[in-house]
């Protein structure tokens, strides 16, 4: 047996040495240890030899199995080798400095118009703050002071989740609860005031149109302190309009009703396109209605566990939802609202971010 291993071996090694590429390794491999192999013939040998050499015997051909199982994976792992160092020789250098040979890629102007926020509301103090676009009953409505049944809510009809009374949140409004009750206690304790904006992805049960989506942006906004009054409200808010638009713009308040502030407004800007003299873009009214706004309610802040009973006005704030789809529409002249979100690259890729 041991001769017929010797010969087997160098049969193995003559061709293992001839062999080149994967498939041939293949082929070697069957011939040697498939069930029809060389070293399966060898194993039927064994019947033919001695019963007290078969021991040996067979544990000889066990161990020349292993060593040519193990041959084998050497030489797969420096074929791959050889087969990488080649491609990698054979690619062309690379050239960081070539341009692109495709075009770039841009922010979706939602984006861009959410950043440009951030930054101007970062200048002024504000935190910015995220919030799950999956919200309980509770944080979109109750918590808002729209209890269950209350007429408002129809104003507001969006996708119900079979779980859990949870929902898609159709508005940014859903977070107010969660920032009054993180910032609540540094408010208390240091008396650092709360100032958060959250923007968000909202959804509603709309009828599509150019100027309805069921899906879009809003950006929200509270601050609470002492004597926060509506003085600071105008102020904060013209403050950030005039940066948005890049120059001084004049603002309106007119009453609106959302029952989460009270007071509540309608704040208006005056038509940049016609300085209020009446065009087409701004319905011939001179003024462009472009951020909700108000006074939070005495009971959103007890929910938010801002005051308490005994002092309903410890703390006053004022609150705001801006509409992000309606401001990108209007800074980037889109007339069709559904643009943002069809994903058709030619539209968006337009407003390429510098
Ligand atoms: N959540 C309101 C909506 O989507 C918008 C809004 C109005 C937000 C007044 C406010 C506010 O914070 O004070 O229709």
């Amino acid at each position: 047996m041991k001769e017929r291993i010797v010969e087997l071996r160098k049969r193995f090694e003559d061709q293992l040495g001839n062999v080149a590429d994967p498939e041939k390794l293949e082929e070697l491999r069957l011939s040697f240890l498939s069930k029809k192999g060389q070293l399966q013939d060898l194993m039927k040998e064994l019947s033919k030899i001695p019963n007290e050499q078969k021991k040996e015997a067979g544990q000889l051909i066990n161990t020349f199995k292993q060593e040519v199982q193990q041959r084998f994976d050497e030489k797969k792992e420096e074929l791959a080798a050889a087969a990488e160092k080649l491609l990698i020789e054979s690619t062309e250098s690379y050239d960081e400095s070539m341009p692109a040979a495709f075009p770039c890629g841009s922010y979706h102007p939602i984006t861009l118009v959410q950043r440009e926020l951030e930054d101007i509301f970062e200048s002024m103090g504000f935190d910015i703050e995220d919030y799950s676009e999956i919200v309980s009953d509770y944080d979109c409505f109750e918590a808002v002071n729209i209890p269950k049944f209350h007429p408002a809510r129809d104003m507001q009809d969006t996708y119900y989740l079979t779980s859990k009374n949870q929902l898609l949140k159709s508005h940014t409004s859903a977070a107010q609860n969660a920032i009054l009750r993180k910032y609540g206690p540094a408010l208390k304790e240091s008396g650092r005031p709360i100032r958060a904006v959250f923007p968000g992805r909202c959804f509603r049960n709309e009828a599509v149109d150019a100027s309805h989506d069921n899906t879009f942006f809003q950006m929200e906004g509270v601050m609470v302190d002492k004597d926060i009054s509506i003085s600071n409200l105008i102020y904060f808010m013209k403050t950030m309009l005039s940066e948005v638009f890049g120059r001084e713009v004049t603002v309106r308040l007119r009453p609106g009703f959302f029952p989460f502030v009270e007071p509540g407004f309608e704040l208006d800007i005056k038509c940049l396109n016609c300085g209020g003299k009446g065009c087409p873009s701004c319905g011939n009214s001179g003024w462009l209605e472009l951020c909700p706004c108000g006074m939070i309610h005495p009971n959103v802040l007890k929910m938010g566990g801002i005051n308490t009973d005994e002092d309903p006005f410890e703390y006053t704030g004022f609150a705001f939802g801006l509409g992000l789809t309606r401001l990108a529409m209007m800074k980037y002249g889109v007339r069709d609202i559904r643009v943002f979100n069809d994903g058709d690259l030619g539209a968006l890729s337009q407003f390429i971010s510098a």
